[in-house]
């Protein structure tokens, strides 16, 4: 194929489960065969000599609406389902990205709604006080100013979404509430909250819940976390949420907030630096 204006690229890192190597290699001979006899583009799959389960895909698309329907096509679909299964696949260069189907939905039902609209029960706009005896374990409520479900038009409002999955948090003996929202690579928000126990030890950090209930949802490729308490100071992810995070995640996009400002804005690797992962085993 040769390389023209329209020809687009993308690369993805794929990390192949050990033992997984020669079912990977079937699978990425088949797909590089469709998309060529589909005239799709072509596929390309490099090892990592450092590395030995390292690989990366170089996609070269003939052009945006090729890449489309190939991602459409039911026998690519079917290949990347079986991909998704044997290896952690990371998009690392996406030259044809589009609003997604939700994204498109969420579009939809926004439009025309302006870009502060206050929705469902946080509706109110003086403080609900603290609630006493069965309800004291939700702790005051503080939900004070406006949400936004975006910051502007085709960018999801990540620190939104996490504030609002802290309404959920169940911090019945720290009281410190958390929220996190994780984004996918294409650009769905899944959401976590703190859960306690009576144990202690069994407690779960809201970053924790969002990256697990993605990666049961199938997701594999994140792009961003948001995390909010209701703290002046940030609130940064504990060691233990890092080394998930990272492991599953890569080098995310870290926004820590608090109930009304952005605090920071960090990239993972300069959180965990010198990590411990599959590499070093
Ligand atoms: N916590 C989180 O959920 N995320 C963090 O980043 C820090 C700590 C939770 C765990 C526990 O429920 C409470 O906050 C106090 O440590």
């Amino acid at each position: 194929m040769s390389g023209s204006d329209s020809e687009r690229l993308s690369v993805a890192l794929i990390d192949v489960n050990p033992g997984r190597e020669a079912e990977f290699d079937r699978l990425a001979t088949a797909f590089a065969a469709i998309l060529i006899a589909k005239n799709y583009g072509s596929s390309e799959v490099i090892r990592d000599e450092a590395l030995p389960h390292r690989f990366y895909a170089v996609r070269r698309w003939t052009d945006a609406n090729a890449a489309a329907r190939c991602h459409a096509d039911p026998e690519v679909q079917a290949i990347t389902a079986k991909l998704y299964q044997l290896a952690r696949i990371m998009h690392v260069v996406n030259g044809v990205k589009k609003p997604d189907a939700l994204r498109l939905l969420l579009d939809d039902r926004r439009a025309g709604a302006e870009a502060d609209r206050r929705t469902g029960f946080d509706r109110r706009l003086r403080d609900a006080g603290s609630p006493t005896g069965a309800e004291r374990r939700l702790g005051r409520d503080r939900r004070l100013g406006p949400r936004r479900l975006r910051d502007r038009a085709g960018q999801i409002d990540l620190v939104a979404a996490a504030r609002r999955a802290r309404e959920f948090a169940d911090a019945a003996y720290s009281r410190f509430r958390v929220g996190a929202a994780l984004e996918t690579a294409d650009g769905a928000v899944i959401s976590g909250c703190n859960i306690e126990n009576a144990t202690y030890g069994l407690t779960i950090c809201a970053e924790r819940v969002a990256m697990f209930k993605a990666l049961s949802e199938g997701h594999r490729a994140f792009t961003r976390i948001a995390i909010v308490a209701d703290t002046e100071a940030p609130t940064p992810p504990c060691g233990a949420c890092r080394q998930i995070l990272w492991e599953f995640g890569g080098n995310l996009e870290i926004l820590l907030a608090n109930l009304t400002e952005e605090k920071g804005n960090h990239a993972l690797k300069d959180l965990l630096p010198l990590p411990f992962d599959a590499r070093v085993l």
